[in-house]
């Protein structure tokens, strides 16, 4: 018996509907499954690439990078001064990125970090050089690794347009007793020996370091 034009419709309409509940299936899932690129933070990773310094830094930067900090028994801290070109000239536009342990001498944390700064703590920052080279960062003074001899640092890192980003010697302070004395003349990476001599103005540690980029 062949089946009635009636009964054909009802079929074809039926395939088409499940058809159609498959095809919205399947678009919502892709678009509600996060792709392995979005799942994955390559630069929440203690050991990320350099990269991942700058990957967080806010889209407008200033010359002076000023770091939060609301601990009440934590120093205050300025440094400033020039970046410069192999050939002395300033060089403006130059990206800096710092970041140190806190008065405690962890790298804590608000929770709010992502990617390398979940690693880094939450006392990181960024800053711009101005057209005559110069930066400047407000912190706190950092202090050494509990119940180690490590001297005070400031880790940094430098980001020129067009250029690979590059580690520089950390900043250390010329009167921190653990700052080991072969260390006075060792210049391990880019931007001479980074230590910073530092004194009291007021109740604020005030100190210049000039960075000369080879
Ligand atoms: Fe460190």
């Amino acid at each position: 018996m062949k089946p009635s034009s009636k009964v054909i419709a009802v079929l074809l309409c039926s395939l088409l509907m499940t058809f159609c509940r498959n095809q919205e299936t399947n678009s919502e899932m892709s678009l509600n499954e996060p792709t392995a690129t979005l799942q994955t933070d390559i630069c929440d990773d203690p050991d990320a690439a350099i990269e991942c310094c700058f990957a967080n830094m806010p889209k407008q930067l200033t010359s002076t990078m000023v770091i939060p900090d609301d601990d009440s028994k934590s120093e205050k801290l300025i440094i400033s001064g020039t970046v410069y070109r192999k050939d002395k000239t300033p060089y403006p536009n130059v990206i800096i990125y710092a970041y140190h342990t806190d008065s405690k001498g962890e790298y804590s944390k608000k929770g709010t970090e992502t990617g390398y700064q979940k690693w880094h703590g939450s006392h990181h920052g960024w800053c711009k050089t101005d057209k005559k080279g110069y930066y400047r960062i407000e912190t706190i003074r950092p202090a050494s690794y509990p119940k180690t001899t490590a001297p005070q640092h400031i880790h940094s890192a430098i980001k020129i347009p067009g250029n690979e980003p590059f580690y520089i010697t950390d900043f250390m302070f010329k009167d921190d007793p653990n700052l080991p004395k072969n260390m006075q003349n060792k210049y391990s990476l880019q931007g001479g020996s980074g230590i910073v001599d530092v004194k009291k103005v007021g109740n604020v540690w005030m100190g210049k370091r000039d960075i000369v980029l080879n």
